[in-house]
């Protein structure tokens, strides 16, 4: 049965490639719409690439909202010096031919949830600023909530400071208001999305004749700022795209309801995700928190996904 996603996005390369895979599988996933949020670059410039992902993946009817341009309380910060200046770097996608919609992101969550009949699911690849602004706007609205597939945390570094992941970095206040809110979680926490590392092996299956593809293959072979990854491994961490490959392929992936706690005070540790994975402190589990996952499985069916997407491009152009 197809399940109906919301995908709530700062795109960011593997935020693409999470949009891209999710798009590809109209069958397995109907992506109900995309809202942007403030992180890994601005809110209008990630609004703008959640379009120009759409558009690449032929896709233009998925209505894309702008969210929040900040987190709750603390400064924006973002990761130009990872992602590039526009986010998307390695990819050369042109401007968008269709334009965001009127309504604010977290207006449209509300009233999408409120509405709709199926339950959705909400894949959270970014500061959770929306989800949180969302879930206080209106709290009825958490009972409408399937499940919510989160990227970000990690049980031992962080990667944007030694104690903090840069999703609940930017924004740990929002991390919390979710943690606290009683929504079904999964948590891709980066010691799991560490393992999902682009190399030059698990790239073998894209083709870089078709178009999508090419700026995939673009995107994920261009020199990494600032030397290798931290998580180690040749190649780009696709932390975001294993939200969508757990959505299609749980078989997987491997994890434990754990209880998860989000650091809000300043200091050396704000944004920091304690994730008891040994159940020592006793309190009953908020997230089912995944540990391990197949990665090479999990490229070898993006890769046939993303063909996917070119062999429908190239059906079009030929009618
Ligand atoms: O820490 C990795 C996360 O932060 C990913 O979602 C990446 O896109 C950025 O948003
Ligand atoms: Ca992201």
């Amino acid at each position: 049965m197809t399940k109906r996603i919301i995908i709530d996005t700062d795109p960011g390369q593997d935020d693409a490639l999470a949009i891209l895979l999710a798009l590809s599988v109209p069958d397995e996933l109907e992506v109900a719409g995309i809202t942007a949020v403030a992180g890994n670059v601005r809110v209008e410039q990630t609004c703008v690439n959640a379009l120009r992902i759409c558009q690449l993946a032929g896709r233009p009817e998925v209505p894309v909202f702008a969210g929040a341009a900040g987190p709750l309380m603390r400064p924006l910060h973002t990761a130009e010096f990872i992602c590039g200046a526009d986010g998307l770097a390695g990819m050369a996608l042109p401007a968008p031919r269709q334009a965001a919609r009127e309504v604010h992101a977290v207006t449209y969550l509300t009233e999408v949830l409120r509405a709709s009949v199926k339950p959705i699911t909400i894949c959270a690849l970014g500061p959770l600023t929306n989800i949180a602004l969302a879930l206080r706007m209106a709290p009825e609205v958490a009972a409408r909530i399937e499940r919510l597939v989160i990227m970000g945390g990690a049980r031992d570094l962080g990667n944007m400071t030694a104690a903090a992941e840069f999703n609940f970095f930017v924004d740990p206040h929002a991390a919390a208001v979710v943690f606290d809110s009683g929504v079904p979680i999964t948590l891709f926490p980066l010691n799991a999305t560490y393992q999902a590392v682009a190399s030059p092996a698990r790239l073998a299956g894209f083709d870089d004749t078709g178009h999508v593809q090419a700026q995939v293959l673009s995107m994920l072979r261009r020199e990494r700022p600032g030397g290798a990854s931290l998580g180690g491994g040749e190649g780009h961490p696709m932390h975001d795209p294993c939200t969508v490959a757990w959505l299609l392929w749980p078989e997987l992936f491997e994890g434990r309801d754990c209880r998860v706690d989000i650091e809000t005070a300043e200091g050396p540790t704000v944004g920091r995700s304690t994730i008891d994975w040994w159940g020592r402190g006793g309190q009953p589990p908020n997230a089912h928190v995944i540990g391990t996952l197949d990665a090479d499985a999990m490229f070898e069916r993006m890769a046939l996904c993303v063909r996917g997407l070119d062999d429908k491009v190239t059906e079009k152009a030929a009618e």
